[in-house]
Parts: structure tokens; C-alpha cells; sequence
């Protein structure tokens, strides 16, 4: 085993990628950068390598992983058909973070891989080393974000390490990454299509390419049961409790000034503009108010470094749910349980 990391952008030609290929070759898991988020890879054909993914993160064995693969050519051996709208969507934002829902192709998979389901997540990453791992691995690449199972999403090296040192073969470190949030999960074996994970596409942006596109409405709810089964489970938790707020800029700062005055120590999770206004205990900043994407890349290490604080609640900016938008809030909402302080109650 191997556990250095490795920082590709001081070795020239991404050496360490064939060491990493050839653990996955053996069965080992491997993490890697996306443009989404660190992956914590396997070959997807071996149930034992597979089953090290669910072993490391500690993940409930009932939700099933996504395939990575580097060329299209490759889905006609793994999935039972490729719809025009399915190829639709791939042209238009593979490589990219969106995760396509096939019907899958029986007995290529380990069946660890799907949970049970006929169907197969799949998508084409647009990060060069995760592209050449996986040409170089020569395997389909089941990954699921490298965290321990529960907590938010790694998106550098660092946060891997945190979660699964010595657990894994090893990591390859390709700097921070760039979208900061998962893919969108698209659902292409219902008609309209349904967006199961808000991402690192927009609905708009699906809309846009395809037409017809719905959203799995039990995302909006507290306790139904999603078609997505990874998103039933708490998520993207830190340690302190997270709350969401609503409402303007004066009433912020008198909410922390009441929770301070119970003797609670305050955590904000705030945009750089709201944070310019007010004071709380501990304040970490993800991205501005003009600027989504920034939010996004940086959400996940905001919330993670709470927890090298000891601040009893986080309280947390909410957002416009349009374009990225809605992934934020998504990932926010799970975060915090869906547990709001608002203004004014609705
Ligand atoms: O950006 C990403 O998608 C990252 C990087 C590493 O590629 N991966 C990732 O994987 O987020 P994971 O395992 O953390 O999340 C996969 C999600 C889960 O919510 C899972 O339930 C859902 O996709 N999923 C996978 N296969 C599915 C299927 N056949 N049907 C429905 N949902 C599925
Ligand atoms: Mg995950």
C-alpha cells in the first residue's frame, strides 16, 4: 500500500497516475480529484474492490455508486440502451458533472455497485487526471465522493486524508477542485427525464438542451423517499448543529446576539458581503453574493472548518435557488436537516 499524496502540478506527465492505476488494477480503492469532488475509486466489475469503497466510508450498503468512465465508447458495453436524449445530454455537458441513469447492462457490474437496481449511474468526469486514471486503470471506475460516509463532500487532498487515512491505497492529489459540489443525478429511463440530485448543471441548463425535464419532488420534503436512495441519508453534517436563516441583515445580527446571550458560541456561514455586516463567534466565509459558482466551490470546506472550532450552532446564509443555486441549497438544506429560523413564519 501507498499513501503519499502526491501534488500532480510539481510532476510532469502525472507519473504517479500508473502507481494509481495499477492499485485499482489490483483491487485496491484509490481517491481522486474531479472537477466535482474528490472520488474514492474501485473497479467496478470486482465485488471485493467494490466492497473496500462501502468498508472505508462506511456507507450504507443500499446505496448504490456511480461509474466513471473516460470515452463514450465505452457505455455500449455497459448499459442496455442509450436513448436519443441520453445522447443529447452527453454531447452537450460530458465531460462535465452530470450523472446519467441507464438501465444497466446485466452482468458487467459487481452487483455492490448498483445496491440491486437494473439501473447504472454514469458519468464522464472532465478532470485530466481523473481521465487518464481511468483510460489507464482500463476499468469502468465506481466512485463515490471520498468522504466518510455523513460528512460533506472532500473537495482537496487534505480533506481526503481527514476522513480516510489508512483506510485507503492511496491518494492522488490534483489540487482543490473546481465545481466544489456534486454532480446532477439525471434519471433517463422515465420520460421526461428527473433530476434525482441537484448539481454542478443546472435544470435550466437541461431544460435548455432536452426540452422536458422534471425534479424528484420528494427532494423538497423532509420525510418522503426519494427515488435517489443516497439522498435519504443525513449528509454534508458538521459536527455543530447547522441552522438555515431567512431574513435581513439587521435581524441576523440581533438572532446572534440572542443565541450569545444564551452563553451558545455562534458560528456564520456567510457570503463575504453579508459577512462585512455582521459579528458573530466564528465566521467562515464561501464565496459573494454575485457569485454562485464561488459559493459552491468553496461551501464543503467552509462547513468542514467548523469543526476545527468550538462553536455550539452555525447559522447559514440561504440562497436563490436558480441555476447553481439550487445545488447549494440543496446540499444546505441536508446539512442542516431542513431546520430553519426565519423572520417571518411562512
Ligand atoms: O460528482 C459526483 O457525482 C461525485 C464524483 C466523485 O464523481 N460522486 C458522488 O458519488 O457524488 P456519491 O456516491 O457520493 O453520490 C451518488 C449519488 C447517490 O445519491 C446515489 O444514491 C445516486 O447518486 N445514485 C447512484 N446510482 C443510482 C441509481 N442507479 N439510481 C438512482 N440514484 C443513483
Ligand atoms: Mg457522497
Amino acid at each position: 500500500h501507498w499513501s503519499v499524496d502526491i501534488n500532480v502540478e510539481k510532476r510532469k506527465g502525472y507519473p504517479q497516475i500508473s502507481e494509481a492505476a495499477d492499485c485499482l488494477r489490483n483491487g485496491h480503492v484509490v481517491a481522486f480529484p474531479t472537477e466535482t469532488v474528490y472520488g474514492l475509486g474501485a473497479d467496478a466489475t470486482s465485488d471485493q474492490a467494490v466492497q473496500g469503497i462501502f468498508d472505508a466510508k462506511g456507507r450504507p450498503s443500499d446505496n448504490p455508486l456511480i461509474v466513471h468512465i473516460s470515452d463514450t465508447d465505452d457505455l455500449s458495453g455497459l448499459v442496455a440502451e442509450v436513448s436519443g436524449t441520453a445522447s443529447k445530454l452527453m454531447e452537450t455537458f460530458w465531460p462535465g458533472p452530470l450523472t446519467i441513469i441507464f438501465n444497466k447492462k446485466s452482468g458487467v457490474f459487481s452487483d455492490l455497485v448498483t445496491a440491486g437496481l437494473e439501473t447504472i449511474g454514469i458519468r464522464m468526469p472532465d478532470h485530466p487526471v481523473a481521465l487518464e486514471l481511468i483510460r489507464r486503470s482500463g476499468r469502468p471506475l465506481a466512485a463515490p465522493s471520498a468522504n466518510t460516509s455523513g460528512k460533506p463532500s472532500p473537495t482537496a487532498a487534505a480533506h481526503v486524508a481527514g476522513d480516510l487515512s489508512g483506510r485507503i491505497a492511496g491518494i492522488v492529489d490534483g489540487g482543490e477542485t473546481g465545481v466544489g459540489l456534486e454532480s446532477t443525478v439525471i434519471d433517463c429511463t422515465v420520460t421526461p427525464p428527473m433530476i434525482l440530485r441537484p448539481g454542478g448543471v443546472s435544470a435550466e441548463d437541461i431544460a435548455a438542451c432536452i426540452g422536458g425535464v422534471t425534479t424528484d419532488p420528494s427532494l423538497k420534503k423532509e420525510q418522503s423517499a426519494p427515488r435517489s436512495p443516497g439522498m435519504k441519508y443525513t449528509h454534508y453534517a458538521p459536527t455543530a448543529p447547522l441552522y438555515l436563516l431567512e431574513g435581513e441583515t439587521k435581524w441576523i445580527q440581533e438572532t446572534i446576539q440572542r443565541m450569545q446571550q444564551e452563553g451558545k458560541k455562534v458560528g456564520l456561514l456567510a457570503t463575504s458581503e453579508l459577512a462585512a455586516e455582521v459579528n458573530a463567534d466564528v465566521i467562515s466565509i464561501c464565496g459573494s453574493r454575485n457569485d454562485p459558482a464561488a459559493t459552491a466551490r468553496t461551501l464543503y470546506h467552509a462547513i468542514r472548518s467548523f469543526n476545527e472550532t468550538d462553536v455550539d450552532m452555525i447559522l447559514a446564509e440561504s440562497f436563490d435557488e436558480k441555476g447553481i443555486g439550487t445545488a447549494i441549497m440543496n446540499r444546505l438544506e441536508k446539512a442542516a436537516g431542513h431546520k430553519w429560523i426565519r423572520q417571518r413564519s411562512s
